[in-house]
């Protein structure tokens, strides 16, 4: 892993925006994996910014979201669908047709999963895949304990996230709330990776997750074995990195 620390946060939202950039000007045919959350957010801006300043060719571009809510509607602006489509995919000026998301809603989760994964390879293999991390380790929503060799599947969201969906949604207490994602498995087959985080609530995380034993426990420590693996970091995410 390559660990690359911006000077500060803004500086590190606009690093990673320039990468995903760079990665369709180089190849304007790529295939991008994007994360959701606080974190990717003002890359997002950022990457909305480079394109504003500096058009580039989108026209060809694939994007895609490693994971969803389940059993919401894409209209909730929670989505990861709706999140996306607003941050990156309009900004951008990429064609609908080259953005692949898991349904948020379907009545039967196997063939949603199969047909999400199988969207994507018959792009071709994901180029880059830019990921944010849990502040338990997770990565999409892999929780601590899933199987290195996981491929799409539904899996359980932390009590705090499915709390807050439930409550912005309006959805019933006990209501079937999970998260479709890309397992493990599928992450690492991406060409390149970029894993990012800000924020010293990420700091110790982080520390384990780079320097740390590859285990099931902390999700993103398999990223140690990839072959190009990228860490992007604000100085507050990478603070204990030194020590
Ligand atoms: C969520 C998402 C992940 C995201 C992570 C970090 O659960 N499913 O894809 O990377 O949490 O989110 P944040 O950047 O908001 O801390």
């Amino acid at each position: 892993m390559k660990v690359t620390i911006a000077k500060d946060e803004q500086n590190f939202f606009e690093m990673t925006a320039w990468e995903i950039a760079m990665q369709i000007i180089k190849k304007p045919d790529s295939i991008i994996g994007l994360s959701t959350g606080r974190t990717t957010g003002p890359i997002h801006k950022a990457l909305a910014e480079i394109y504003r300043a500096h058009p580039f060719d989108t026209s060809q571009v694939t994007f895609f979201g490693l994971d969803e809510v389940t059993n919401v509607s894409r209209d909730y602006f929670g989505s990861c669908y709706y999140m996306l489509l607003h941050e990156v995919i309009e900004p951008l000026n990429v064609p609908l047709a080259n953005y692949i998301m898991p349904r948020s809603q379907t009545t039967d989760w196997d063939v949603e999963c199969e047909r999400f994964e199988q969207a994507i390879a018959k792009r071709g293999q994901v180029d880059l895949q830019i990921l944010g991390i849990g502040g338990n380790g997770h990565i999409g929503f892999n929780q601590p304990g899933t199987s290195f060799g996981q491929t799409t599947w539904v899996s359980v969201m932390e009590p705090w996230l499915y709390e807050r969906i439930r409550t912005e949604t309006g959805s019933p207490e006990g209501a079937d709330l999970g998260g479709i994602t890309l397992g493990i498995k599928n992450v690492m087959h991406s060409k390149r990776i970029i894993l990012t985080a800000n924020g010293s609530a990420k700091a110790e995380i982080i520390k384990k997750a780079v320097k740390g034993e590859v285990t099931t426990s902390v999700p993103a420590s398999i990223l140690q074995l990839h072959p190009d693996c990228d860490v992007y970091l604000d100085p507050a995410a990478g603070a204990l990195l030194e020590q």
